[in-house]
């Protein structure tokens, strides 16, 4: 029977301050895919389950604290970074001897769980494990030392290592994972006796070889889950390497992309059959498409559920709303939160709806604003209708009850209620409710004035 796993304290340093960012916005926090470098890897730490998440911060502090959160979190202040090694005694005291410790950077952001779960795997009271990773130019990074036999004996910092050392292509990730006790033990002995005078966590390494500790490496299956952020170009880079891994999982599961470089996937998304998705097509999850669903190009989706069949033809911005069954919706229709739309609804160009219910069926096709409003089932809306929903201080509600006529250019000045099967007549200004079954109008009456002249250039 294999040996039940300890309980795990996952250690994510984010101290450091990133100055090749040039930014104001601690390095940790700069945006991927529409989520900060930090909040990527507490995903990925949060899918282990862990006992506890200790993120050891410093540049930035209350900026960091303030912008993130997830559950069992502990704060670390490292106020002053000498190095790797200091960061995580700095968060020693909040863990217990029998766990399990994994180090994570705050800036490597497209870490796997399942390559953590394949590292935690290897850990045990006799062994740790190192993550590493084989680059082609491993400029910067700390090299990983084998013996003859191939067992790793030591990590070396490239400002340390020797010409031949430079030479190796295996590197430290800076992933590892290791039991607590022996992690205390070993950090307690650290010395900066180094190139930048700095307590290295890598030292650890040859502590362990020297206490027969089996150190176990696990290659990275990609160098992209281990490459660290240090700059815009690398930023960009990531990103790059995300929304290619996004659109390639959504092409497996079937969906057909029009050009997988040119979509954006960002956080959870789950498809139907027969899903199109074209051009420039932004998904910020959670996004839900059931089968069938097109979504034109250069829209925006983020936070919606849109049912089967539905259309959503160019240039669309949907934000945190329901879509029904076979709706059809765009071009450039604006979807406001708080939105429901039922089944077969129709929203056009230039529509805007927000914080409104839409019944089956419904539709709203020309230039027309929509909003704190709750329509029936059947409902045209005439080009050019407003619901003038704010007075300028207060929001106020507008029904429309099922198979209204809403003549073009109407406007419904809210508090106001259209009662079911009523007709405005183009172009009111309907201030009180209307009944239902009945014409409503409200309009100046035409007048033509004879023998009018048009004004003549002097
Ligand atoms: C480190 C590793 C190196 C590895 C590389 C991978 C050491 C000594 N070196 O080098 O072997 O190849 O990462 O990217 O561990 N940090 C703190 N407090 C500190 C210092 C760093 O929180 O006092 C954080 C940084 O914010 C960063 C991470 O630790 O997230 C790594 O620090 P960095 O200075 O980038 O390490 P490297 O010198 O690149
Ligand atoms: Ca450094």
């Amino acid at each position: 029977m294999a040996a039940k796993p300890k309980p795990l304290s996952v250690v994510i340093l984010a101290a450091g301050q990133g100055k090749r960012m040039k930014s104001d916005l601690p390095k940790v926090l700069q945006p991927l895919a529409g989520h900060s470098l930090l909040a990527h890897v507490l995903d990925a730490a949060a899918a282990l389950k862990p006992a506890l998440i200790h993120v050891v911060y410093g540049h930035g502090g209350d900026k960091v604290r303030l912008a993130v959160r997830a559950d069992n979190l502990r704060w670390v202040l490292q106020a002053e970074q000498r190095g790797t090694g200091h960061a995580v005694q700095k968060s020693l005291p909040g863990i217990p001897d029998d766990h399990t410790v994994l180090v994570l950077y705050g800036d490597v952001p497209l870490i796997r769980t399942a390559t953590l779960r394949n590292l935690l795997a290897l850990t045990g009271p006799k062994s740790m494990a190192l993550l590493t990773a084989k680059f082609d130019s491993p400029d910067g990074y700390g090299r990983i030392v084998r013996n003859a036999r191939g067992q790793v004996t030591r990590i070396v910092e490239q400002r340390d290592c020797s010409a031949r050392e430079l030479k190796i292509r295996e590197c430290n990730s800076g992933v590892l994972a290791v039991n607590a006790k022996l992690l205390k033990r070993w950090l307690g002995k650290l010395k900066p006796a180094n190139a930048q005078r700095e307590y290295y966590l890598t030292d650890i390494i040859a502590m362990a070889v020297k206490d027969k500790i089996k150190v176990a490496p696990l290659i990275a299956p990609t160098a992209v889950e281990v490459q660290g952020v240090n700059d815009k170009l690398q930023l960009a880079t990531l990103e790059a390497e995300y929304r290619r891994g996004r659109a390639l999982e959504l092409m497996l599961a079937g969906v057909t992309v029009i050009d997988p470089a040119r979509l954006d996937v960002r956080g959870a998304v789950t498809c139907g059959r027969d899903v199109v998705l074209d051009v420039n097509v932004v998904l910020e999850g959670p996004v839900q498409l059931g089968n069938g669903v097109r979504i034109g190009a250069n829209c925006v989706l983020s936070q919606v559920q849109v049912g089967a069949g539905t259309n959503i033809r160019p240039n669309c911005v949907i934000e945190r709303a329901q879509i029904g069954k076979s709706c059809e919706i765009g071009p450039f229709s604006r979807v406001r939160p708080e939105t429901t739309l039922h089944d077969g609804v129709h929203i056009g160009n230039f529509v805007e709806v927000k914080k409104s219910e839409i019944g089956t069926g419904s539709k709203a096709n020309h230039l027309s604003y929509i909003g704190d409003t709750t329509v029936g089932a059947g409902v045209n809306i005439g080009a050019g209708s407003v619901t003038c929903n704010y007075d300028g201080v207060n929001k106020w509600h507008t029904e429309i009850g099922d198979a209204v006529f809403i003549g073009s250019g109407t406007m419904m000045v809210a508090p106001v209620k259209i009662g079911d099967g009523a007709t405005i007549g183009a172009g009111s200004t309907i201030t009180r409710d209307a009944p239902p079954g009945k014409l409503t109008l409200e309009r100046s009456s035409q007048k033509t004035v004879e023998h009018w002249q048009r004004p003549v250039k002097k």
